[in-house]
């Protein structure tokens, strides 16, 4: 599994970082070249030109919604592939034929499966991780603001984003161990 963020900038560097922090690699692209950009980043990061990004099982679109048609042109093929939009745009439906934007996208990447994610976060919190003021794993929110764990998402170097539950209870032994009895029940 391949994998490419097309658009280095505060959300494509976020997700890049999760990248890097997996040790993924993972080819990214932009306007101009992001070479520095990259090697500070990480050294799973693969600067790449557009047109060999886009050749990627899974594109992840982190460019101006904007560029939408510009990017579809570049690929000869979305056939198969798996795209990540990110983007957010303000333009309304009836600028793009009555459709959401990420329909819109999907509409001119023919036989990609399209989905919409990362665009929810900022790319400040996204690119702080999992990671809490109470420890490395992310398992749980400080006890004092709140009873729930934090949702965790990691991307798998078998090739998946996932969004993983936090209920389960082994997670709930490690909350336990490092909050103690202040922990409520979930
Ligand atoms: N910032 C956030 O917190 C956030 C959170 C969620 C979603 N989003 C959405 O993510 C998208 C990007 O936002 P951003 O804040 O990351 O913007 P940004 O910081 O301006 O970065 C955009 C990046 O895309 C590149 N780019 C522009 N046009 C391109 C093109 N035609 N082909 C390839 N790369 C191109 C830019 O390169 P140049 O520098 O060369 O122009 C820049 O690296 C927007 O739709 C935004 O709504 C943003």
């Amino acid at each position: 599994m391949s994998y490419a963020i097309i658009g280095l900038g505060k959300i494509g560097t976020a997700i890049a970082q999760a990248f890097a922090r997996q040790g993924i690699e993972v080819a990214v692209a932009g306007r101009r070249p992001v070479d520095a950009l990259a090697a500070q980043i990480g050294p799973s990061l693969i600067p790449q030109r557009i047109e060999d990004a886009v050749k990627a099982d899974v594109v992840i679109l982190a460019m101006p919604f904007a560029a939408y048609r510009e990017i579809a042109q570049v690929a000869e093929s979305w056939q198969g592939k798996i795209v990540i939009d990110a983007t957010n745009t303000f333009t309304p439906p009836e600028e793009l034929g009555g459709l959401p934007s990420t329909a819109a996208i999907a509409k001119v990447l023919p036989g990609a499966k399209v989905v919409k994610a990362f665009n929810h976060l900022p790319a400040d919190v996204l690119a702080q991780g999992p990671t809490t003021p109470q420890g490395a794993d992310g398992s749980c929110f400080s006890p004092a603001t709140t009873t729930r764990r934090a949702p965790r998402w990691r991307l798998s170097s078998t090739g998946s984003a996932s969004l993983r539950s936090s209920w389960g209870s082994s997670t709930r032994a490690g909350c336990s161990s490092r909050h103690g009895a202040t922990r409520g029940a979930d």
